[in-house]
């Protein structure tokens, strides 16, 4: 090795090495900790804690789950991960919010339940909450719309309550919102950011569709109670995938929602009426549906010829 290798991969070597021993992760973040897993459990045969040794030098580096920057917790993923794993049961600790630099909270799908700390809205940092496929219950905390720079809020596969605050969907840096799969009520709020993903199927939703946010390339108000015509989505340019069915929407569909960029489109089981449109604005033969495109209108009161612009498209309308 010549002299100069050698020294640039001693050099390397203490960088790799300098933040794990000069960087203590701070009490209070490992005290934190300490309280996060009093409050959980392994389910049998899951095994996720086993790596969390108090007596541990650097929990940064041991425990699973952890990764730290500058002494302090960034991302704390609760639960294996492992499809094969029955995840975590108990509740959430209050004391994840003493971890102020965290920016991604994950938990595993497993069994925890009780109410959502309204605590974590004190994150400012949190940029990812991901909670989904336990048994989580009350509210969603009013806390959340603090969250300044939060991009991705999953909280599917819950028992949440109550209502989707517009101080939440108009969160100015969100991106991906899941809220599937849970009781939620009351009406769509309005949404006014930057949203991409919109996933609020199977809930108890009620009310009128608001205006969406032009950026969106994925709704599903899937298994709902919404009611009122198909306003404002002929602008989502955007949008590759709509899934409105299961709901109480009627009226006609607007002919321009048949948009080649649209692949899959779900209004079936609502209350739909009117003729399908013979003719497609802004299409061209050269533009029509490409294969594997779907678009199912079942069990709606439509009527009319089915255009060859949807030649290519799996249509099921009965
Ligand atoms: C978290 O912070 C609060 C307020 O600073 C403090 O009272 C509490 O003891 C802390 N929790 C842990 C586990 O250190
Ligand atoms: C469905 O449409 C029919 C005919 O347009 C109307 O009589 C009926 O009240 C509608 N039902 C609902 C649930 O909106």
């Amino acid at each position: 090795m010549s002299p100069q290798l050698s020294l640039l991969s001693l050099l390397l070597l203490h960088i790799a090495i300098l933040p794990s021993l000069q960087q203590k992760l701070s009490p209070v973040d490992l005290a934190a900790l300490a309280d996060i897993k009093s409050t959980l459990t392994d389910i049998p045969r899951s095994d996720f804690f086993s790596s969390w040794d108090f007596t541990s030098p650097d929990p940064c580096s041991s425990f699973a789950g952890v990764t730290c920057s500058l002494s302090r917790v960034t991302t704390l993923s609760l639960g294996t991960g492992f499809t094969d794993s029955p995840g975590l049961a108990g509740f959430l600790s209050p004391s994840i919010s003493n971890l102020t630099s965290l920016n991604q909270l994950i938990l595993f799908p497993g069994l925890v339940t009780g109410p959502i700390p309204p605590q974590l809205g004190q994150l400012s940092d949190l940029r990812v909450i991901s909670l989904t496929n336990n048994r989580l219950t009350g509210t969603i905390p009013t806390s959340f719309s603090s969250l300044k720079s939060l991009h991705t809020l999953d909280l599917s596969f819950n028992q949440l309550t109550g209502e989707i605050l517009p101080s939440l969907t108009s969160l100015p840096e969100l991106k991906v919102l899941i809220l599937a799969s849970n009781s939620l009520s009351g009406e769509l709020p309005g949404v006014s950011t930057q949203l991409l993903h919109l996933d609020l199927k199977k809930n108890g939703l009620t009310g009128p569709l608001r205006s969406l946010p032009l950026t969106l390339r994925y709704v599903s108000l899937s298994d709902n109670s919404l009611t009122g015509p198909l306003n404002g989505l002929q602008s989502l340019s955007e949008l590759v995938y709509l899934d409105l069915s299961m709901n109480k929407f009627n009226g006609p569909i607007p002919a321009q929602l048949f948009n080649p960029s649209l692949s899959s489109m779900f209004l079936q089981r609502n209350n739909l009426s009117g003729g399908l449109p013979s003719r497609f604005v802004g299409l061209t033969s050269s533009r029509s549906y490409g294969e594997g495109s779907i678009v199912d209108l079942s069990h709606n009161f439509l009527t009319g010829e089915l255009s060859p612009i949807l030649a290519g498209v799996e249509l099921v309308l009965e």
